[in-house]
């Protein structure tokens, strides 16, 4: 790991994570910096956060490469020049497949707006939603080649309120995202957090399960 350990940021959308981390970086004293944004899509929105912030950012397109093991090598290749020792995937569209996954083992983290291993995949709130749940949330994991399988390192979860609906879960669940998001990356820059041998470690502790936090604990 560098001194200041290098983020590097996968966004295909909003990029509200992403401008957590750019917010608490610029609050001073985070133990780790950006050293890129990466985007499968021209049009997202977080690329024009990156700008603002004065990150530098590249966009490797599906459709500029003939075969998706292209593809990947191009992701790959965009990575490797940003010279992380982090990578963070952050509404990144996209499943990682072999050799990123190889490569940035145990510094490469996703966040899902699930509590896994319930609702993997797509249409978290909704189905939660669907479920009758009494309480959701999101989670951060170690990725590995399976999809939003990964052991997880820490979980945000509320309560579902009756007024719920799929935008106002996605709303609450998010702004927990961007607490426990950034928590976890400084963790891993301040090495505290390791992925050893398939085990979540954190402070020389093996995580049997994610740290979990309430609404109420990430208050203030
Ligand atoms: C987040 O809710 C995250 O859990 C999921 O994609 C969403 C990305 O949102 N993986 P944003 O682009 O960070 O606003």
């Amino acid at each position: 790991m560098s001194s200041t350990p290098r983020v590097a940021i996968l966004i295909s959308g909003s990029g509200s994570n992403l401008q957590a981390f750019i917010d608490e970086i610029a609050e001073g004293g985070y133990p780790a910096q950006i050293c890129g944004v990466v985007s499968d899509k021209p049009s997202a929105y977080g690329l024009q956060r990156a700008d603002s912030a004065g990150l530098p950012t590249r966009v490797v397109r599906r459709g500029d490469y003939p075969s998706r093991d292209a593809f990947d090598a191009g992701l790959l290749q965009a990575l490797t020049a940003l010279q992380p020792d982090i990578v963070v995937l952050a509404g990144f569209m996209r499943i990682l497949r072999g050799e990123i996954v190889a490569r940035y083992a145990g510094r490469l983290l996703n966040i899902h707006p699930a509590l896994l291993p319930k609702y993997k995949g797509l249409d978290t709130h909704a189905r939660c939603l669907a479920n009758g749940d009494p309480v959701h949330g999101s989670t951060v994991h170690f990725v590995t080649a399976e999809l939003d399988d990964g052991p997880g390192i820490i979980q945000a979860q509320l309560e579902v309120a009756p007024e719920d609906d799929v935008a106002s879960l996605q709303q609450r669940v998010q702004a927990l995202e961007h607490r426990i998001y950034p928590m976890a990356v400084r963790w891993l820059a301040e090495g505290r957090l390791a992925f050893l041998d398939g085990q979540v470690v954190l402070d020389e502790q093996p995580l049997a399960t994610p740290v979990l936090v309430t609404a109420d604990d990430l208050r203030g």
